[in-house]
């Protein structure tokens, strides 16, 4: 291995550039040449290619973002699209690519690696829904990002007596949507993971009002209900008028929390030191409070689900 290249691929999450940081400075200390490629797995056919040293990774550590920049590239799924790709990355030298993303850009990985590209994954998103790790880069630094808003919306949801329903980004999972119901202590959490009917929650915001709190806050993961969905049911149905409040793309951005610093510097530096170990076509992932690298063929083996009882205790501690 003498020359690796680096992309950031699908939804930019805080932590990205302090990955890039960590695996540009680690590899060129080991004396390998790294490539940057802007704009994911595109910029491979679009042959966006960047050299990088150490000084193009200067202060990025606390920065969002992704100075490599990311896109959507849903054609990559083609395999004509792969192996055009494939004969790009080995034209130019490339001898394996370390991707920085969620499941979506894991998957891009593993169709190079299928071709005979080496790659390793650093799991980055803030769904946190990877299997193979029980934390991707960026969750942390979202629902820090969550808990600042929707603690603002207590104070006037509290001032006016009112409900407030806030619904929180996460795709398919409830991750972002459960940890940030913990965080601020929030009445109601919708999931997908957990279909509640509409019916339940106006119930429960009924015997909240009985039992004196005038208030209550509703977190709705998008996987789940739309809070617009869930504002129309409930005035249809209640006394209640809610506010609604979509935190949208504040989730994405923002300078990464420490955690998230943190841990895109150790799997940074993992990911280098298993390539020159040869350990290659595998995710760097948080197993059991551990850092290790799982092969591709083995994540499905340590799926990330949601955590049945921190669910339970949000109605536990509500009530
Ligand atoms: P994330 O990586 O955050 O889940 P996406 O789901 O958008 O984000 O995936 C990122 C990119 O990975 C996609 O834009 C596409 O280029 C590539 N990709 C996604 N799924 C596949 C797949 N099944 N096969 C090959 N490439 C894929
Ligand atoms: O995967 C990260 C994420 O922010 C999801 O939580 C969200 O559903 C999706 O990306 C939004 O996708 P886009 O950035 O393409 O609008």
């Amino acid at each position: 291995m003498k020359h690796i290249a680096i992309l950031t691929s699908g939804g930019d999450a805080p932590g990205m550039n302090a990955a890039v940081r960590a695996v540009t400075r680690k590899a060129i200390d080991a004396g390998l040449n790294v490539t940057g490629i802007e704009y994911a797995f595109r910029g491979i056919i679009e042959e966006a290619f960047i050299p990088l040293t150490k000084k193009d990774v200067k202060g990025i550590i606390t920065r969002g973002g992704t100075i490599l920049r990311t896109a959507r590239f849903p054609e990559f799924k083609n395999i004509e699209i792969q192996k055009k790709a494939y004969h790009i990355l080995q034209a130019h030298d490339i001898d394996c690519l370390v991707v920085i993303g969620g499941d979506g850009s894991m998957a891009g990985a593993k169709s190079l690696a299928n071709l005979g590209m080496p790659t390793i994954v650093i799991p980055c998103t803030i769904d946190n829904d990877m299997a193979g790790t029980e934390y991707t880069l960026g969750f942390d630094t979202s629902v820090q990002t969550v808990l600042e808003a929707v603690t603002k919306i207590r104070d006037t949801s509290d001032s006016h007596e009112r409900v407030a329903i806030v619904e929180v980004m996460g795709r398919h999972a409830g991750h972002i949507a459960l940890q940030s119901a913990l965080a601020c202590g929030a009445e109601i959490v919708l999931v997908p993971e957990h279909p509640e009917s509409l019916e339940v929650v106006c119930q429960r915001l009924y015997n909240t009002h009985k039992q004196g709190k005038q208030y209550s806050i509703i977190i709705v993961a998008e996987g789940a209900y739309s809070a617009y969905e869930v504002n129309e049911y409930i005035r249809a149905h209640t006394y209640f008028t809610p506010s609604v409040t979509v935190l949208g793309y504040i989730q994405r951005g923002g300078n990464p929390c420490a955690t998230d610093s943190v841990w895109a510097t150790k799997m940074g530096a993992l990911a280098v030191d298993s390539i020159l170990q040869g350990k290659i076509n595998c995710l760097v992932g948080l197993v059991q409070g551990n850092l290790k690298t799982i092969p591709y063929s083995e994540v499905y083996q340590y799926p990330h689900q949601l955590n049945e009882d921190l669910y339970n205790l949000i109605g536990t501690l509500s009530s």
